[in-house]
């Protein structure tokens, strides 16, 4: 067994274990990767003060996300096809987050449905909505969290019509994958994936499949999204199946500040800045950069989550001094899941947890909530000296 200290570790693990079109989807942005890559290298530009001489005994991690009591400030972003990276994936995370603390969130876009995940996981899961153009559906779906028993519905705001990525078009991405020869010869490497493939009976979009008139079978995610994502989206439409829901309510895809004072002028819970993983519009900004200026719009009217980039502890310390009250990670476990399944995912958690906690105390400070601006060093120009 490789020795694992680090997310990148997971990472080589997870490409050698899981075929290379599952592998490209999660490892991809849309067009040139530009956002994509820039998630992650602008958190490497914010540098931590170290503080020294000062009590550190007594650390703590522990927070809150809408209310909700977690270990540490970190949560497990929707994915879709997670149960393509790992048989039965997106049960394995949401294990693997509630044993550990943190909140996982399904993709409506899963393998695994809602209720096979309910029937799993000893913990409430958060639930993430794409609005089809089907009413029925997107109503039906809503009633399904509900009845699982979803503590938090998170409507996903920037993905209605879909950025493409070239790998996902080179590699004829389908879930199941088809069985070309290219593949077969791919898959034949990957043993365990295979195997475990074979014995679970959920390899298809299971929260749509048999939910949807006349949809029998679905593979391919791309085309689905754009026959049948709602390109009519708009704040009425969220406020429709904000009411409809009336629980907690998350809004993810925010990346700018006039978006983000609409999303607290509606109320929700939380916000989550983001530019979809650098998957949606390539050439937009980083997250991390463009959170201050969001913070400082809306930050004391609603609760501002960050994801986009994050691979370390260091990095969550950071978007939390930056303002954000928690954090998404989504590659970062994915890599786990793939590396070694739900263990994977655990290991990925204590990683992140481990880094966090020894930086936080390097830094000088005993509590993730005593976090701020004054832990950080950030570059003049780190959000953009643009035209107005
Ligand atoms: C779906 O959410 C994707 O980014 O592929």
């Amino acid at each position: 067994m490789p020795v694992i200290a680090c997310i990148d570790d997971l990472k080589q693990l997870y490409r050698r274990r899981t075929p290379k079109m599952f592998y490209d989807y999660a490892e991809s942005g849309s067009y040139t990767e530009q956002t994509f890559r820039e998630n992650t290298s602008d958190f490497a530009k914010i540098r931590l003060r170290q503080r020294v001489a000062r009590d550190l005994s007594g650390r703590v991690l522990e927070t809150t996300m809408i209310g909700q009591k977690i270990t540490m400030p970190v949560a497990l972003a929707p994915v879709g096809s997670t149960g393509m990276q790992s048989p039965d994936g997106e049960i394995k995370a949401a294990r693997a987050a509630a044993k550990f603390g943190v909140p996982y969130t399904l993709s409506t876009m899963s393998i695994c449905s809602i209720e096979d995940v309910a029937a799993a996981s000893p913990a409430p899961f958060w639930f993430q909505l794409y609005v089809m153009r089907d009413e029925d559906f997107v109503d039906a779906i809503i009633e399904r969290a509900r009845k699982a028993k979803c503590s938090a519905l998170v409507l996903t705001l920037d993905l209605q019509i879909l950025g493409q990525r070239h790998k996902d078009v080179r590699n004829g991405l389908s879930s199941p994958p088809k069985l070309t020869i290219p593949n077969l010869i791919n898959i034949a490497t990957k043993p365990a994936w295979a195997m475990g493939m074979l014995q679970t009976p959920r390899r298809q979009f299971r929260n749509i499949v048999g939910h949807v008139k006349n949809v029998e079978k679905l593979s391919d995610l791309t085309a689905w999204a754009n026959e049948q994502f709602d390109p009519k989206l708009d704040w009425s439409k969220v406020r429709r199946i904000r009411d409809q829901w009336g629980g907690k309510f998350i809004l993810k895809g925010i990346l700018d500040p006039d978006d983000a004072r609409m999303a607290a002028d509606f109320g929700a819970d939380a916000i989550v800045v983001s530019n979809h993983g650098g998957r949606q519009l390539d050439g937009a900004v980083s997250s991390i950069s463009m959170l201050p200026s969001i913070v400082r719009a809306v930050g004391d009217r609603v609760e501002v989550h960050v994801d986009g980039g994050i691979r370390s502890g260091q990095d969550v310390l950071k978007a939390v001094a930056m303002g954000a009250k928690s954090t998404y990670i989504g590659r970062s476990y994915v890599y786990g899941l793939g590396a070694m399944g739900e263990a994977g995912v655990t290991k990925a958690l204590e990683i992140i947890q481990k880094e966090l906690d020894i930086s936080m105390a390097l830094c000088g400070e005993r509590d993730v909530r005593n976090l701020g601006p004054h832990n950080l060093l950030i570059p003049k120009d780190f959000e953009g000296d643009w035209v107005a």
